[in-house]
């Protein structure tokens, strides 16, 4: 057989192979089987010997030819077996599929709370101040009129540090800051952190938050102490919500109250939560002590003011019913993600 034959019969021999089903063709063993060192074309190189001398560059040629054309539609066949597999491994991905959110954190359930009491409040023109919580005495009792033979004073109640302040019991010391720093009129609230001497249990804690508030101005009246806690209640709690002022007393107002809501789980009716009054005892709250004015440097003749104070956790326990005040503090994620 020439050789010319045997180079078109290779030729044949590859294109055949290389038409199967593409998904059978092993490419890496067709090109070691032809293209190879030891392959069927090199075999074909090796017996130029054999041809005529004036054929041989002829048969070169072809032979060259033949190898480049081998090369060529297998380059082309891997390529394209590249980019299918490219493309099917593109299609397993489903560009519809809603992404992978991160968890984006929530605010605290008392944050909360006092964020939509700084609102209510903030639309009636009252702005926000803060004080620290580790305060004077003097803030925390004695300019708030509480004597010094006062039960609240007794280390039993309060937490003293070792420099003589005291943890504060309650916002009223951020009133006196307030007067101290400006001349009236003032209409602020001032909500954070106190501190009592308490043991811990489910309805008790030695720390929680109040929020506190504060109008002082020439003839403030009871009526709008009484309208402002109206008006915040309906929108806090509940558009129905009624309130009760009983007298009350504390040292830093003159007079006092202390202020119910109607029960908002059961509209007044009695319940497990009101322990069946209807009420629910929420803040308290008065006019300003002459004696107060006087201690901040204020004119008790010129001036005249209402304050109120108001507890955070207990409203936010009845209002979604959690059991027990320490669930607020644990940090607890299966708790708080429930807000
Ligand atoms: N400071 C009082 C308390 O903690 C609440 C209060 C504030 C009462 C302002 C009257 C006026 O109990």
């Amino acid at each position: 057989m020439s050789l010319l034959k045997k180079a078109d019969e290779v030729r044949a021999g590859f294109f055949n192979t290389l038409q199967e089903d593409p998904a059978r063709v092993d490419l890496e063993a067709l090109r070691i089987e032809y293209l190879g060192r030891k392959g069927k074309v090199a075999t074909l190189f090796k017996q130029m010997g054999q041809v005529a001398p004036e054929e041989r560059a002829a048969f070169g040629q072809t032979l060259n030819q033949l190898k480049q054309e081998l090369t060529e539609a297998l380059d082309e066949r891997e390529s394209a077996a590249a980019a299918e597999k490219h493309s099917t491994e593109e299609a397993k991905i489903d560009l519809t599929l809603p992404g992978i959110a991160s968890p984006a954190g929530t605010y605290h359930i008392i944050t909360q709370s006092l964020n939509d009491m700084i609102d209510i409040f903030g639309r009636l023109g009252f702005s926000v101040a803060e004080g620290p919580e580790v305060e004077s005495e003097w803030r925390n009792f004695d300019a708030l009129n509480i004597l010094p033979d006062h039960p609240a004073r007794d280390m039993q109640d309060t937490f003293f540090t070792k420099s003589g302040h005291v943890l504060r019991t309650h916002t009223s010391p951020v009133q006196v800051r307030l007067m101290q720093s400006q001349p009236p009129p003032i209409r602020s609230i001032m909500p954070g952190k106190v501190y009592r001497n308490e043991a811990v249990s489910a309805r008790s804690h030695a720390m929680f938050h109040q929020v506190e508030g504060l109008y002082v101005d020439k003839r403030v009246t009871f009526g709008e102490l009484k309208g402002t806690l109206e008006l915040f209640c309906r929108e806090y709690f509940d558009e129905d919500v009624k309130l009760r002022f009983r007298p009350s007393f504390f040292p830093f107002t003159e007079p006092s109250s202390e202020v119910d809501i109607s029960c908002f789980l059961c509209h007044g009716k009695g319940c497990r939560i009101c322990k069946q009054t209807g009420w629910l005892e929420i803040l308290g709250c008065g006019m300003v002590d002459p004696a107060v004015f006087e201690a901040v440097g204020y004119d008790p003749d010129k001036v005249t003011g209402y304050a109120f104070g108001i507890g955070i956790e207990r409203p936010a326990l009845l209002r979604y019913g959690i059991p027990d005040i320490r669930m607020f503090y644990e940090n607890d994620l299966r708790f708080l993600r429930q807000f």
